[in-house]
C-alpha cells in the first residue's frame, strides 16, 4: 500500500532540498511539487489539483501534455532523439522551417533558424542583424525583457533581479522608454506615450548614437515580464517607419505574445507590422526547448556557412512536438480561442476593479490579461507585498499564477489556450477571494 504525503510535509521537503541543491538566483515561485498535468490542469505529488494561470510562463499554450503532442514525441523519439543539424539534415527541421515561414507575418520569402531557447534566438537575432547590417548598436526597451545570458541581459531594461549582481553589461545596447500609459512620464499625458518614445530613439541618434551606426531595434508587441503593457496603436507603425528610414532592422521578440497569446497568432499582425525578423519560443514546442528565429531570406542569409547553429538546435523531438502544436492550434481554432479566455479573464478582472481599489489597472491583449495592484489609485504607489501574499494565496487556494511587473506588483495572467470556460471561472473565483480577503485586510 502506497501512504498518501501530505502538502506540508512535500511543500518542507522541498524547501530543504532546494536549499541544499539549487542556487539562490534559480526562483521557484510557489512550494507546489507538480506531478502530472492535463490541459489547464495539474496536480501534485499529493494529488491536490490547481487551475494552471502560470502556463510554464506562456509555454503551455496548448495545455500539459497535449495527447497529439505527447504521441507525436513518442513517435519522433522512436525514430530517432537526435543527430545535430551540421552533421545531417533530417524532415523535422526542414518541414518545421517551411511552416513557420507559412505563418510568420508579411509576404516575401523567410528563412528560419532553430535554437534551444529564447536567450538564444534573441541573441543569434542581434547577430544576423549586426551581420547584415554592418553595425553594432542595438537600441531596446526599459522594462523590456529578452533573457538571462549575457547579450540578452544587456537588452533587458529591468535592473532586479536580472542585472544588478553582475558588473558588466554587453557594450552597444541603447535603452529607450516603452509606452506605458499607466504610468507616462512626468509632463506626457498617457495619450502621448507612444510619440514620446518615438521621439526618444530619435533624440537618441541625435545625441549619443547616430541612426547609421544602428543594427537593430529589438521590441516586445506587449511588455510581457514588466506586467503586460500594451502599448497604443501606432507604436510598432511609428517603429516599422523608423526602421526603414534608417535601414535598421526590426526585431519583434514574440517569445512570450506569440502562438495565439494575443489573440492572433503573432501580436504584431494587431498593427499588420511585418518585423525583419520575429523570434519565438515558449508555446512553439509546447514546453520543449526550442526556440526560432525567422526573418527575411536576405538578412537571415547575412552570416557565413558555420556561422549559426549549435548542437542540439531544431532537435528532432523538439521540432515533432512543434510541428503538433501548429496541427492543434489549426484544429482547435486555438487564436480564435484566446480572444474568448481573453474577454472572459477581463471581465473577472474588471469586476475585482470595480469592487477593490487595491486593483489599480486591468489590462491585456486577447489572452495576455494582467491587473496591476496599488496601495492608492491616486498615487499609483505599487502594491508590491499585497501582490506576494495574493499569489501565495492563490497557489495556496489550488491556482498556479504568475507575477510580473516593473515594481513587482501586477499579477498576469496566461492560461492554456485549450482551458474550458469552467476551469477560467473556477481560477479567477480563487483569485476574487485572494483579493478580496487582502483587501478587507487593508
Ligand atoms: C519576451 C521574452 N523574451 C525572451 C525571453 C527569454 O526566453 P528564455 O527564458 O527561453 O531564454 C522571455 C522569457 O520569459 C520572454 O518573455
Amino acid at each position: 500500500m502506497t501512504t498518501r504525503i501530505a502538502p506540508h510535509e512535500i511543500a518542507s521537503d522541498l524547501r530543504a532540498r532546494r536549499e541544499r541543491w539549487l542556487p539562490r538566483g534559480l526562483s521557484i515561485g510557489s512550494e507546489v511539487v507538480v506531478a502530472r498535468g492535463r490541459g489547464a490542469t495539474v496536480w501534485d505529488e499529493a494529488g491536490k489539483e490547481y487551475v494552471d494561470f502560470a502556463g510554464g510562463i506562456g509555454t503551455m499554450n496548448v495545455g500539459h501534455s497535449h495527447p497529439v503532442v505527447v504521441e507525436a514525441i513518442r513517435a519522433q523519439a522512436e525514430r530517432s532523439t537526435h543527430t545535430c543539424i551540421h552533421v545531417a539534415a533530417y524532415e523535422g527541421y526542414l518541414r518545421l522551417a517551411e511552416r513557420l515561414a507559412e505563418i510568420a507575418p508579411g509576404p516575401g520569402e523567410k528563412k528560419t533558424l532553430l535554437v534551444n531557447s529564447g536567450a538564444e534566438a534573441v541573441e543569434n537575432a542581434i547577430k544576423i542583424a549586426r551581420a547584415a547590417t554592418g553595425r553594432a548598436a542595438v537600441v531596446a526597451f526599459r522594462g523590456g525583457f529578452h533573457g538571462r545570458t549575457f547579450l540578452a541581459v544587456s537588452l533587458t531594461g529591468k535592473e532586479r533581479p536580472y542585472r544588478t549582481d553582475i558588473a558588466q553589461r554587453a557594450p552597444d545596447v541603447y535603452h529607450v522608454p516603452y509606452p506605458y500609459p499607466y504610468r507616462p512620464p512626468a509632463g506626457v499625458r498617457p495619450e502621448d506615450v507612444v510619440l514620446h518614445s518615438l521621439r526618444s530613439i530619435e533624440d537618441l541618434f541625435a545625441t549619443e548614437i547616430a541612426a547609421e551606426r544602428v543594427a537593430a531595434i529589438i521590441v516586445e508587441p506587449v511588455l510581457g515580464e514588466s506586467g503586460f503593457i500594451v502599448p497604443p496603436r501606432g507604436f510598432l507603425t511609428g517603429l516599422r517607419s523608423l526602421c526603414d528610414r534608417h535601414g535598421i532592422v526590426l526585431i519583434a521578440d514574440e517569445i512570450q505574445t506569440g502562438f495565439g497569446r494575443t489573440g492572433r497568432m503573432f501580436a504584431v499582425q494587431h498593427e499588420n507590422v511585418v518585423p525583419d525578423i520575429l523570434v519565438m519560443a515558449k508555446s512553439l514546442a509546447a514546453g520543449l526547448p526550442l526556440a526560432a528565429v525567422v526573418g527575411r531570406a536576405d538578412v537571415m542569409d547575412a552570416m557565413e556557412p558555420g556561422g549559426l547553429g549549435g548542437t542540439y538546435g531544431g532537435n528532432p523531438v523538439a521540432c515533432a512536438a512543434a510541428l503538433a502544436v501548429l496541427d492543434v492550434f489549426e484544429r482547435e481554432h486555438l487564436v480564435e480561442r484566446a480572444v474568448e479566455i481573453g474577454t472572459r479573464l477581463r471581465a473577472g478582472l474588471t469586476d475585482l476593479q470595480r469592487q477593490w481599489p487595491l486593483v489599480g489597472d486591468v489590462r491585456g491583449l486577447g489572452a495576455m490579461v494582467a491587473a496591476e495592484l496599488v496601495t492608492d489609485r491616486t498615487t499609483r504607489e505599487p502594491a508590491k507585498a499585497q501582490t506576494e501574499r495574493i499569489h501565495d494565496a492563490c497557489w495556496k487556494g489550488g491556482l498556479l499564477l504568475a507575477k510580473a511587473g516593473l515594481y513587482g506588483n501586477v499579477i498576469r495572467l496566461l492560461p492554456p489556450l485549450v482551458a474550458s470556460s469552467d476551469e477560467i471561472d473556477r481560477g479567477l473565483a480563487i483569485l476574487a477571494e485572494a483579493v478580496r480577503r487582502e483587501a478587507a485586510a487593508a
